[in-house]
């Protein structure tokens, strides 16, 4: 990303403090910002600190005169090799849905021939709301990329979501688009799981587990970003969905393996989900009372499908390349070995999951690399983006027909 230029437009929400971090950890990675204010997102931060930090004058006023003769709007637009929406309010997703063009941010966005990304911010009803919904679906229809937002508690005391994605997230979407483009997956596709499976009880309770998603998440933005067609299969997660991935909601371990057979075929599947290994044999339509003296209620649980196993074992359609991942506490190779065999998948990578190894929901991945043809591999220990990048290599050269055989 060295030496490229973002256009960073700053729209007016509470997020926008979060600008001044990006900018920074853009910098740091040899990111230049040139920055412009919407009027409301000069409320916010002021274009004092935008230009300090940024080290170039801040733009708010489309009719600045000064400014038109120093540069003019179009070529604002168009010198930056990105053009970045942080905090996207649902005004400015509405004006650039409509094509809108009353104020500096709005003309630029008209006028600009870059790519551009989008990162919503907003009260989690508006963000729900069918207006908005719509304008989403037009923007991204108009070819405009989003990261986020993220579920979680709001500025205004609400929860859900709405929150603009964070800083290192920006980034990650920006490098993706910016990336000199290693189309090695071009022309193939490939279906990754991710997160957690939630298993209904009765209408407001389930069984699941801590999965954040993480790192199928990367597995899938990375996949994308070397040219394959990628659908992502996941549970609910907090992670936001990735650039160029078409991602599919999923709840429960029946659903993802619905939603896993119809991306069908694909070159490759990584199943990266921590899918629950049961479910209640029985949802209760009606949520389980309490009743006296009854004690609690007996669960009974049945086995869900082995996505993995599933895919691995088909007749038709078998994905050319199918990748699991096994989490162990203890005697890892030979457990994930065992588990490599049992489930029938050419690639495993093991991961202890021993308390105190941080893994589970963590930001770094110890993998042990296992092919079924008896390779075996100690990785470092990486983040989660850089386990996604040395798997996608590998896929990539084992696609092409090179080595990796173990
Ligand atoms: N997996 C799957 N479907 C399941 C269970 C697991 O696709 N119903 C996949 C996971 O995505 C992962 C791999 O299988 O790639 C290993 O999952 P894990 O839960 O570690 O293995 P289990 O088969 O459940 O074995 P155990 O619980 O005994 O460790």
């Amino acid at each position: 990303m060295a030496g490229k230029r973002v256009l960073l437009i700053v729209g007016g929400g509470i997020a926008a403090y979060k600008c001044l971090e990006l900018i920074r950890r853009g910098q740091e990675r040899g990111l230049a910002f040139r920055c412009v204010l919407t009027a409301s997102g000069a409320q916010f931060v002021t274009p004092l600190s935008l230009a300090s930090l940024s080290g170039d004058k801040a733009f708010t006023d489309l009719f600045s005169l000064t400014d038109e003769a120093e540069i003019g709007h179009i070529r604002l637009s168009r010198e930056a090799d990105l053009v970045v929406v942080a905090p996207a309010t649902a005004d400015l997703m509405a004006k650039m849905a409509a094509g809108m063009a009353d104020d500096l941010a709005t003309t630029l966005l008209l006028a600009t021939d870059k790519p551009v990304l989008i990162a919503p911010a907003m009260n989690p009803r508006m963000w729900g709301h069918p207006a908005t919904v719509r304008n989403l679906a037009r923007l991204r229809a108009d070819g405009v990329r989003v990261v986020g937002p993220n579920p979680g508690d709001m500025a205004c005391h609400e929860t859900g979501s709405g929150r603009m994605a964070e800083p290192h997230e920006i980034l990650g979407a920006i490098e993706a688009l910016l990336a000199p483009a290693d189309r090695s997956l071009a022309g193939r596709r490939a279906v990754v799981t991710s997160g957690p499976t939630r298993e209904a009880i009765d209408p407001v309770r389930y069984l699941s587990n801590h999965s954040s998603g993480r790192q199928g998440h990367a597995i899938a933005r990375t996949l994308a970003e070397a040219g394959a067609e990628v659908t992502l299969v996941s549970g609910p997660v907090r992670e936001p969905e990735p650039v160029g991935v078409r991602t599919v909601h999923v709840e429960s371990a029946l659903d993802m393996l619905s939603a896993v057979e119809a991306a069908l075929p694909v070159d490759v599947a990584v199943c990266a989900a921590a899918v629950a290994d049961w479910r209640p044999a029985a949802v209760t339509r009606r949520k389980l009372k309490k009743e006296e003296g009854a004690g609690p209620p007996a669960l009974e649980l049945v086995e869900n499908p082995d996505i993995l196993r599933t895919l691995a074992r088909r007749d038709t359609h078998r994905p050319e390349l199918v990748i699991g991942f096994a989490a162990e506490t203890g005697d890892l190779e030979a457990k994930a070995r065992a588990k490599l065999a049992r489930k029938g998948c050419d690639w495993m990578l093991a991961n202890d999951v021993s308390p105190g190894t941080g893994v589970f929901g963590g930001a770094s991945n110890r993998v042990l690399f296992l092919t079924v043809e008896g390779g075996s591999e100690r990785w470092p220990e990486l983040d989660k983006g850089e386990v996604a990048r040395r798997l996608v290599a590998r896929i990539a050269a084992r696609l092409r027909g090179e080595g990796d055989r173990g």
